[in-house]
């Protein structure tokens, strides 16, 4: 069978059946279609290079490789996609950056290995025209420290896990070099049955990944390359429709996308960029199979690592996640900027103790003090965010709510009431904790506190985002006392008042076993290792910090061997 380029090939080819298309792993259509790439300054047929987890890997080469292979994509230079796009006003809202945003420049930053020049200024960080431009167009003025650092290590083509507080702007920092990249390659949207994204951006919930895809729309603002979103809960016509009409940047939750990739209606081979963002919360919500599938397994066409960018990001690093990084991830730099697992100190955060009895109309009264001021609270359970948005309209409050249980349509609803200020009170579950950027939330109650401590510092970062400032509440009682061993250190870190009766609280739990002093964790892991880590946030043990012994650059491996 005579090879046939994917945007060449439509049902009615009768060279290319619809089934053959989805029934090889990558290695075989590496074999068949006689790919080649680049291996000690030559070229080399994929199947014959040796495909070893840590196989240098060459960014020129990896460059004309992908050129090379790209402009077999390429379709005619006129591009449809830039005469359906919304206008520019409606994708670019209006970004203010909050005016501690100068307080990132003081904030440490550890990158290993330690071999990266930052870049001081989106001018000098070589992006195209037109990205530069939507650059602009954002209003972005100076990059954050994580952009700074990250941009340019993935432009070199190395792997990347960065660790950077919440509300830092890390989504530019990974969609920025993706779509640069794209540009530089020549690729451009062409509608196929089959859609071949070139980067694809795996995140946890919906409403993250329609977040995310929002920003890679103004990323990718009039360069002929199509951003497309796909998730649970919706209809998979709307989106297998957009993927058919070409797809340059995928954004996805893996279950519908491993749904999608078996329907045959997308194709990992053509991968470039693989993003997790929020990794470690794609495992907490039970998403691990559906990831392995997608990177690593025999059905899958995705690109071993070595042959694809592997990044990863997220506020906090659990060890599970670390391993998961030492399996996808090859020879990559660690950036941390701050503390890993650490908050920002633009968030005023108090701790009142409230009984459990007395928490609603304790959040009543302190909902009053914020006036017409987005207000999100957290809540443990569905049923309870259902209950206290009841309770809260019952006060005349305008509340809305968001959880598991709602349909997509309704939470979808719910956050648009909230951000457009329609309802000033958004009760949510943990499905609202991890990435969202709403502007304007000036304060996070959490009526209930979490179990552990990433959930609070994501839960949290929903305020004081992009240098603004923020405020978090949260109530306290008898049944929290599991966090406290984490939160005290952490109150303590970034200068927050702590209650005399929390102080004494940490003082009488007797030291978990295995602690060496107030930052170590009860479950250890690798935080015994000199890496630092605890087993759940990647918290407060000395995590990369300074006395904590790194792996020398040479023959670097962020992780101690499984
Ligand atoms: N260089 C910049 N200058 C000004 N604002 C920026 C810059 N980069 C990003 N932002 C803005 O900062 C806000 C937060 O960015 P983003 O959502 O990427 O943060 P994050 O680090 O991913 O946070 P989280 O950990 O909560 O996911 C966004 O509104 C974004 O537009
Ligand atoms: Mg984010």
């Amino acid at each position: 069978m005579t090879y046939v380029p994917p945007s060449r090939r439509s049902d009615r080819d009768p060279q290319f059946r619809f089934d053959e298309r989805f029934t090889h792993n990558h290695q075989q259509q590496h074999h068949n279609h006689g790919h080649y790439i680049p291996h000690n300054g030559g070229w080399v047929r994929a199947n014959e290079q040796p495909q070893a987890m840590n196989a240098h890997f060459d960014p020129n080469h990896f460059h004309q490789a992908f050129v090379a292979k790209s402009q077999q994509q390429v379709r005619a230079a006129s591009n449809p996609y830039t005469r359906e796009e919304k206008p520019e006003d409606e994708i670019f809202r209006e970004h203010i950056p909050g005016i501690d945003f100068n307080k990132y420049e003081s904030i440490s930053v550890t990158i290993t290995p330690n071999d990266i020049a930052p870049v001081d200024s989106f001018e000098t960080m070589n992006l195209v025209g037109a990205v530069a431009e939507n650059v602009r167009r954002c209003r972005y003025t100076k990059p954050t420290p994580v952009q700074r650092y990250s941009i340019p290590v993935v432009m070199a083509g190395r792997d990347l896990m960065a660790c950077a507080q919440t509300g830092s702007g890390k989504t530019a920092a990974y969609l920025l070099p993706a779509v640069n990249f794209m540009i530089q390659s020549g690729v451009t949207a062409t509608p196929s049955r089959t859609a071949v994204p070139t980067a694809l951006v795996l995140a946890p919930t919906r409403e993250l990944s329609i977040q995310i895809y929002e920003e890679g729309r103004k990323f990718t603002f009039r360069t002929g390359l199509r951003c497309v979103v796909v998730y649970g809960g919706a209809d998979p016509r709307h989106q297998i429709s957009e993927l058919t009409r070409g797809c340059n940047l995928l954004v996805a939750t893996p279950g519908r996308l491993w749904d999608m990739y078996s329907r045959g209606y997308v194709k990992f081979a053509y991968i470039r960029f693989l993003i997790l963002d929020e990794a470690d919360r794609m495992l907490d919500m039970g998403f691990e199979p559906q990831i392995r599938n997608i990177v690593q397994s025999q059905e899958s066409d995705m690109p071993q690592t070595g042959h694809r960018l592997t990044l990863m990001y997220s506020a906090t690093f659990p060890r599970e996640i670390q391993q998961l990084a030492w399996e996808f991830l090859s020879r990559h730099y660690f950036l941390q900027v701050g503390r890993v697992g650490s908050t920002t100190e633009s968030i005023s955060q108090e701790v009142r103790w409230v009984d459990d009895g007395q928490k609603k109309q304790a959040l009543v009264d302190l909902l009053a003090t914020f006036g017409n001021g987005l207000v999100l609270v957290f809540v443990e359970k569905k049923r309870d965010a259902d209950y206290l948005e009841r309770a809260l309209r019952a006060n005349r409050i305008a509340c809305t709510s968001i959880h598991g249980d709602r349909v997509q349509r309704e939470r979808e609803e719910a956050l648009q009431l909230f951000k457009s200020g329609a309802c000033t009170v958004l009760v949510a579950t943990d499905v609202a904790s991890r990435g969202l950027d709403i502007p304007n939330v000036c304060a996070v109650v959490q009526f209930d506190l979490p179990s552990n401590i990433e959930d609070y510092v994501h839960r949290i970062g929903r305020t004081g985002r992009a240098g603004k400032t923020g405020k978090a509440i949260a109530f306290f009682n008898d049944k929290n006392r599991n966090i406290v061993d984490d939160l005290v250190p952490l109150l303590r870190e970034t200068h927050q008042e702590i209650p005399q009766w929390l102080g004494e609280m940490v003082m009488r739990r007797a030291p978990p076993q295995h602690s060496r002093g107030p930052y170590r964790g009860q479950r250890g892991g690798f935080g015994r290792g000199g890496f630092g880590f605890n087993s759940r946030g990647g918290f407060g043990r000395g995590a990369f910090q300074p006395q904590a012994p790194m792996p020398a650059t040479q023959g670097f491996r962020a992780y101690p061997q499984r």
